[in-house]
């Protein structure tokens, strides 16, 4: 397939969205980005990256980090993650607190910020440095030695980060969480605030399309956890929007309130796709635009 002239295609096909929707604006720092921009890549699965736009701009990864995090707290400490954090899309936005009083304190599932806590907590546990072992990660499956945190959007997270604050203390309360919060907020903060473009997301996560094989061959995930992941971002990735997503995209797929998204094609490709405007779920308008055009004219999906 040219893949290069789809992408192209895509992105003369989204153009007129790109500028809809609303930069996040709790967090000050990400209100600043310019709505304006739109980038998209596909990595095959030998690492061949096509892309359009502004797919090599770093940008705020945000909560598409909460999937990398779960990647590598399976591949550290195996299926014990999920004595504490559930499987289920919560059907709420991604920073409520609403259903962990009713349910004892464990998470619906690990893309919601109350379960990317916990995952960042186990983590924490399994490594001693979580945010950390996370961006060698992310430099190394990339092959982009300057991905790195903003400290700007991280003091700006921190700033801003009394409703995190809460939902780890809530869940601190019911025994889930094993760390000291202020360290594990100060993790969450610095994961949320790595940049990187969608070229190098799209090589990151190579591992999800690749069924649990590194970029340098070497496994991190069985095939089994490999598809768990994938599984879970097809019904949670997008939070309050998954199911809409799964309707018109068809794939699993991870977003970000920087405006970025990755999905995967299991066994064929990875995509990223970022343009800083927001639906009011928090998801990037041009981008859901771009893989639901991506999966029309391609005919690639899951289903
Ligand atoms: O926890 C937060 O508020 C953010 N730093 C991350 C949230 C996020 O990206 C959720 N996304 N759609």
């Amino acid at each position: 397939m040219d893949y290069q002239s789809v992408l192209e295609r895509i992105a003369q096909d989204v153009a007129p969205l790109i500028g809809s929707g609303t930069p996040a604006a709790y967090i000050p720092a990400l209100a600043d980005v310019d709505p304006r921009q739109f980038g998209m890549a596909l990595a095959d699965l030998d690492g061949t990256v096509y892309g359009v736009g502004d797919w090599q701009v770093p940008f705020s990864t945000q909560s598409i980090t909460k999937v990398f995090a779960l990647a590598l707290a399976l591949a550290e400490g195996g299926d014990s993650v999920w004595d504490r954090v559930g499987r289920e899309p919560s059907g709420n936005p991604f920073n409520s607190l609403v259903q962990l009083e009713y349910e004892n304190g464990i998470p619906r599932n690990p893309f919601i910020n109350a379960g990317a806590l916990v995952v960042t907590d186990r983590l924490q546990t399994l490594t001693g440095d979580a945010s950390s072992e996370l961006l060698t990660f992310l430099q190394q499956e990339s092959g982009n030695p300057d991905v790195g945190f903003d400290a700007e959007v991280a003091a700006s997270e921190h700033d801003h980060g009394d409703r995190n604050a809460a939902v780890a203390h809530f869940m601190a309360s019911y025994g889930n969480i094993d760390n000291p919060v202020p360290a594990l907020l100060d993790h969450y903060f610095w994961q949320c605030s790595i940049e990187m473009s969608c070229a190098d997301l799209a090589l990151a996560a190579r591992f999800l399309s690749r069924h649990g094989l590194r970029a340098d061959g070497s496994r991190l995930l069985t095939r089994s956890e490999a598809k768990q992941i994938n599984a879970v971002m097809l019904t949670c990735g997008t939070y309050d929007a998954a199911g809409e997503f799964a309707y018109r995209v068809g794939l699993p797929g991870k977003s970000g309130v920087g405006g970025g998204i990755v999905a995967v094609v299991p066994g064929t490709c990875t995509l990223a796709v970022w343009s800083p405007g927001l639906d009011a779920r928090g998801n990037s308008v041009a981008g859901v635009a771009a893989l639901d055009r991506f999966t029309t004219l391609t005919g690639l999906s899951v289903f």
